[in-house]
């Protein structure tokens, strides 16, 4: 067949070489441990990076990456490779136990600070805080403060903007849509925004999770819902450790109901599934 006929690729090829590149840098910058076997999804998430460019194959790619000093095309890459799937009240277990539980061992307290770590595009940190505007008076609902951060750029531009696709509101009551989103008219039919007065409230963030974080506040709730998954043992362990440093004592860490702490060394006690709590330092 003469070249110009040929299909057009639909997957860059990955050869052995440069996925073993790729993986050490996604290990070694974002802590993801890709395995073997997974050259082809490689191949199909760089494929449309690699176009935009202008490249002609991942060998060129790589060198890009590596001559650019600013890292901006390092933190492409990672976000090429990352998996961003969320949704609003993913994990409902989770926002009942807040409601039901964490809501009430904490309303004495002047303020509250809670912290989605791998936030994606927003929907789990607006999630929490719907809740917590359902469930507070307007003068609690002040003190508290909400950080959503997540190690993807392009993830984090959706969630700031707060802009999404009607159909994701399916599972949120019909009252928490009118409250908390505006429908978009003209061009933005079949769009929705979360309203201004409701956005500003969380403070959006990128944050690597493999980087120094004690400069984020201590808070009395973490998520990390869905994000060690892609860790190897070592890394989440040590990331636990470090969660722990960061809560108060008596504060929660939520993390996926497919993840789990087991056989790790960490001083937080189970609650239930995919909850665990820090000592609250109080003795008897
Ligand atoms: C599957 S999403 C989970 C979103 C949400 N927490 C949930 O459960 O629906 C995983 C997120 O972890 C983020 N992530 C992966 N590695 C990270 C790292 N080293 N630091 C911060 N975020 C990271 C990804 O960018 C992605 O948005």
């Amino acid at each position: 067949m003469p070249p110009e006929t040929l299909p057009v690729i639909a997957a860059q090829t990955v050869q052995p070489g440069e996925f073993k590149k790729i993986q050490s840098l996604t290990y070694e910058v974002a802590g993801i441990d890709l395995r073997e076997g997974k050259e082809a999804l490689v191949g199909a998430r760089l494929n449309k990076r690699i176009r935009e460019l202008g490249l002609k194959d991942v060998s060129s790619y790589l060198s890009l990456v590596e001559a650019d000093r600013t890292g901006v095309e390092l933190i492409a890459l990672i976000d090429a490779l990352t998996t961003n799937f969320t949704s609003f009240l993913r994990e409902p277990q989770h926002f009942e136990f807040l409601r039901s539980v964490i809501l009430p061992a904490l309303s004495a307290r002047a303020t509250m600070r809670i912290w989605s770590a791998g936030c994606s595009t927003g929907e789990e940190p607006y999630s929490i805080l719907f809740h917590l505007a359902q469930a507070l008076g307007e003068k609690q609902l002040k003190e508290v403060e909400i950080l959503a951060t997540d190690i993807s750029t392009r993830a984090l531009s959706v969630a700031s903007s707060g802009i999404y696709a009607a159909s994701r509101m399916k599972e949120l009551p019909e009252a928490w849509r009118k409250r908390f989103f505006q429908r978009g008219v003209g061009e933005q039919e079949g769009m929705v925004r979360v309203r201004e007065e409701w956005r500003s409230r969380i403070h959006f963030r990128r944050l690597n999770l493999m980087e120094d974080f004690s400069s984020v506040a201590v808070a009395n709730v973490i998520f990390c819902r869905n994000v060690m998954i892609y860790f190897d043992k070592p890394t989440q362990q040590k990331l636990v450790r470090r969660f722990a440093e960061r809560l108060e004592p008596g504060g929660w860490l939520l993390i996926g109901h497919s993840e789990g702490l087991m056989g790790m060394e960490h001083d937080l006690s189970y609650v239930m599934p995919a909850v665990y709590r820090k000592a609250s330092g109080r003795k008897g």
